[in-house]
């Protein structure tokens, strides 16, 4: 039979939906074609720069929340622990890292969040840099792919260097502090197996990451396919995460009930002296 009896093939267009999801990101589905029928691949896209927002208007924000933070409870018992569990002769950190704060100017609906957890990341690095075991002053430094121009321009407006992936990865090492507010944990596995040695850590649960990771080697038992690599990463975070509850205190913030509705509540692991139980 001759080809040209063929009835010509549709052309293909994908279907494109766009759907906002829970936290204010919008999500794309486009349908690709295969053998079976199409099958929906997503794609996160970032939410639009707030255009009302100048560098301005997000310090006078920065100062709203540092306002409420430094009357706060939770402030105070922030204030007690590191002064409490500080090492003997200050505090040994020449940098603080502050990785995956979100963007403070993308509009979505978390956009707050990241300026509250910018102001208290700030606020412990202004606690211990009058308590270093040494004259010079913290550096400060910032990692964050979906920051925006306005973001790097306000950071910069702090003294807070924005770094560019991976370059948080390369320069954490022993003498950081390392802030992390919620990251995925196969992200954070590079920062937690130096954390084991940090004297200041803040993530959200090395007991949360401790479960992904057995969850993820659970489906991976599962699959004779599944990649070395990404059994690696479980056991590597497996052992990160016992290595800093071993070495460390574990300390939960307790929840707030200010800073605009959101969950501040982190976990802060400082290390055991040698004298400590
Ligand atoms: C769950 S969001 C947390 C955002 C914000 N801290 C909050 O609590 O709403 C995780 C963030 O990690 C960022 N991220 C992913 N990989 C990263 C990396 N290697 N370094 C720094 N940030 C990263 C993402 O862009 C995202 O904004």
């Amino acid at each position: 039979m001759p080809h040209s009896s063929r009835r010509p093939r549709k052309p293909y267009h994908p279907k494109r939906i766009i759907s906002e999801s829970e936290d204010g990101w919008s999500r794309v589905e486009r349908t690709a074609p295969t053998r079976h029928g199409s099958t929906p691949l997503i794609q996160e896209t970032l939410p639009p720069v707030d255009r009302s927002l100048t560098v301005q208007k997000l310090s006078e924000e920065h100062k709203r929340c540092k306002q409420q933070w430094v009357e706060s409870d939770t402030r105070q018992w922030l204030q007690q622990l590191l002064a409490m569990q500080m090492p003997e002769g200050g505090w040994p950190l020449n940098k603080a890292l502050c990785v995956a704060l979100g963007s403070p100017s993308l509009s979505w609906a978390n956009r707050l969040r990241s300026v509250w957890q910018l102001v208290m990341f700030m606020d412990m690095v202004e606690t211990v840099q009058t308590k270093l075991n040494h004259a010079n002053e913290l550096k400060l430094y910032a990692q964050e792919p979906r920051f925006t121009q306005l973001d790097k321009d306000f950071l910069e407006s702090l003294t807070v260097a924005v770094l560019e992936q991976p370059g948080a990865e390369q320069l954490v090492d022993e003498s950081s502090l390392i802030f992390i507010p919620c990251l995925e944990w196969v992200l954070e596995l590079p920062f937690m197996l130096v954390a084991a040695k940090s004297p200041l850590y803040v993530s959200s649960s090395m007991h949360w990451v401790a479960e992904e990771a057995e969850r993820a080697r659970h489906r991976l038992n599962n699959n004779p396919e599944g990649s070395n690599r990404l059994q690696k990463d479980c056991d590597d975070a497996l052992a990160a995460s016992k290595a800093v509850l071993d070495t460390h205190h574990e300390n939960k913030m307790p929840e707030a009930d200010f800073a605009d509705g959101h969950s501040l509540a982190m976990t802060i692991y400082t290390l055991k002296h040698e004298d400590d139980d």
